[in-house]
């Protein structure tokens, strides 16, 4: 039997959470996580399918990164500006750690997912109309790896959808560029990737970043304008310990 946190990003905070009244059939339970549980607002954010019920507050690497814990805390605290006219920008994240299996990836679905319930529950509050994709996953391998494939084979289709990723992930609300710079690329799959971040710093659009490079190595794997782009308005967080990927 799954816990109402384990199958509804909404339940913390829910008034019919763990009463009759929350089944599938709740039209906001339908909004985030589709008629499927496998569709809706979370699907379309393309986070990996392990991360999408994760939240601040049941995370599993809130203990052991209890300080970067408490700074990501007042960070998602700032989400509400989005719906303020004259706010402060929300700013940008950087979670780094050298090896892997710290909880970057865990983290960076968590905050995502945290965007997408208080931008769904503060538009309703508003009486303004939830957006269909408030934020965006962008796993930098698996995309690097369709790029190659449809530049290999010469395919029109899938060029198509490397060009639209393009558009979405510049133009989202909030993004999350999972792994960032880590494999050997192409100056053109290199120039995407900058085009990407340059149009998200340049209009002040807020983008988690996870990387095993520190974020000093950013002025290598692109250049030292876009470098300093993205360390304007933007927290470095480490996250330390050793790899905690098949424990559970
Ligand atoms: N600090 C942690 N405490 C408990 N489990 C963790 C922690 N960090 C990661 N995990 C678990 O290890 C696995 C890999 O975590 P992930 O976030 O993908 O690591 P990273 O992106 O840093 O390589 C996941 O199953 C996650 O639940
Ligand atoms: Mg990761």
């Amino acid at each position: 039997m799954k816990t109402n946190e384990q199958r509804c990003l909404l339940a913390n905070g829910c008034k019919v959470a763990g009463t009759a009244q929350c089944n599938d059939n709740c039209s906001h339970f339908i909004a985030i996580h589709g008629r499927s549980g496998n569709g809706g607002r979370v699907a379309a954010a393309g986070t990996p399918a392990d991360y999408r019920l994760l939240t601040l507050a049941n995370s599993p690497a809130r203990e052991s990164q209890a300080k970067v814990y408490r700074v990501i805390a007042d960070y998602v605290a700032t989400f509400e500006r989005q719906f303020e006219a004259d706010a402060p920008r929300i700013k940008s994240l950087y979670l780094y750690s050298e090896s892997p299996g710290t909880g970057k990836t865990t983290t960076a679905s968590m905050v995502l997912n945290e965007w997408i319930r208080r931008h769904y529950i503060g538009s309703l509050k508003r009486n303004q109309q939830p957006l269909q994709v408030p934020a965006y996953f962008l796993d930098i391998n698996e995309w690097q790896t369709e790029y190659n494939l449809a530049t290999m084979t010469n395919d029109d289709s899938a060029m198509a959808k490397i060009k639209a990723t393009i558009q979405r992930t510049q133009q989202t609300p909030f993004l999350v560029i999972d792994d960032v710079g880590v494999r050997s690329a192409s100056e053109a799959f290199r120039s995407y990737v900058h085009a990407i971040i340059n149009h998200r710093t340049a209009n002040g659009l807020p983008t988690v970043y996870t990387s095993n490079l520190p974020i000093e190595d950013m002025a290598r794997v692109f250049d030292a304008r876009l470098y300093d782009r993205m360390r304007d308005q933007c927290a470095f967080l480490e996250f330390g310990g050793e790899s905690k990927r098949g424990r559970r």
